[in-house]
């Protein structure tokens, strides 16, 4: 860890690391301390780049500290794919703050796509050029979106149709959902404990995700 930076949700950081070890946007990395008691290692996700490794999402473990040393396993797992012709891109953070989507504005606007944000969190160093939105307006920046990338946690998948506006009948919109759950073992062990019901039973969330298709997810 090189430093830690103290957020709404909790403590990120910049992690310095080889190239080929910086995470996608939605992708992760296993973390650990060597030698520590620490129980389980920790799913790590890009926030931003950074000249030498990358800015970790919030919320890093308190015992982690600017010179930390850490054991890195990754990248694992399906990133984001954004189209390269998206033009109206909805970011759509519930529950926690938007910084696993923040990954992708980097690409977003590049591609000189407009965005906005549904979230209640406000990041301080958000660009001006996206706009943000309450969670309520979602169904509305939904129907305006081109492509739609979201992040939830488990618990919020049987409601999202809901959340969305869309009707039982309607297909959801193009998009993907990175989904929040405990990622253990990283597919080591097969535990389980990442397991995701989609349309066509449950897929693992370390291997298979964390981020999925909306049009997989119901
Ligand atoms: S974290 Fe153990 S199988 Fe996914």
């Amino acid at each position: 860890m090189r430093e830690i930076f103290l957020q709404d949700d909790g403590p990120s950081g910049r992690i310095t690391c080889p190239l080929g070890l910086v995470p996608a946007p939605g992708q992760f990395l296993l973390a650990s301390r060597p030698g520590s008691d620490d129980p389980l290692p920790v799913p790590v996700f890009k926030a931003a780049d950074s000249a030498g490794g990358f800015i970790a999402a919030a919320p890093l473990p308190e015992s982690w500290l600017p010179g930390t040393t850490l054991n890195l396993r990754g990248p694992l797992g399906h990133g984001f794919s954004l189209p390269k012709a998206c033009s109206r891109l909805a970011l759509v953070s519930l529950g926690a703050a938007p910084a696993r989507l923040l990954a992708l504005l980097p690409q977003a606007l590049m591609q000189n796509a407009s965005v906005v944000l549904v979230s209640d969190f406000i990041p301080a160093d958000l660009p001006s050029a996206v706009e943000v939105r309450p969670p309520a307006d979602l169904p509305e920046v939904q129907q305006w979106s081109d492509f739609l990338a979201a992040d939830l946690p488990r618990e919020q998948l049987s409601g999202l149709r809901k959340l969305l506006g869309v009707s039982q009948e309607t297909p959801f919109p193009a998009g993907q959902a990175l989904v929040r759950v405990p990622m253990p073992c990283g597919a080591l062990a097969e535990c389980g404990v990442c397991a995701v019901s989609v349309k066509r039973g449950w897929k693992l969330a370390c291997k298979d995700g964390p981020v999925f298709d909306l049009s997989e997810l119901g």
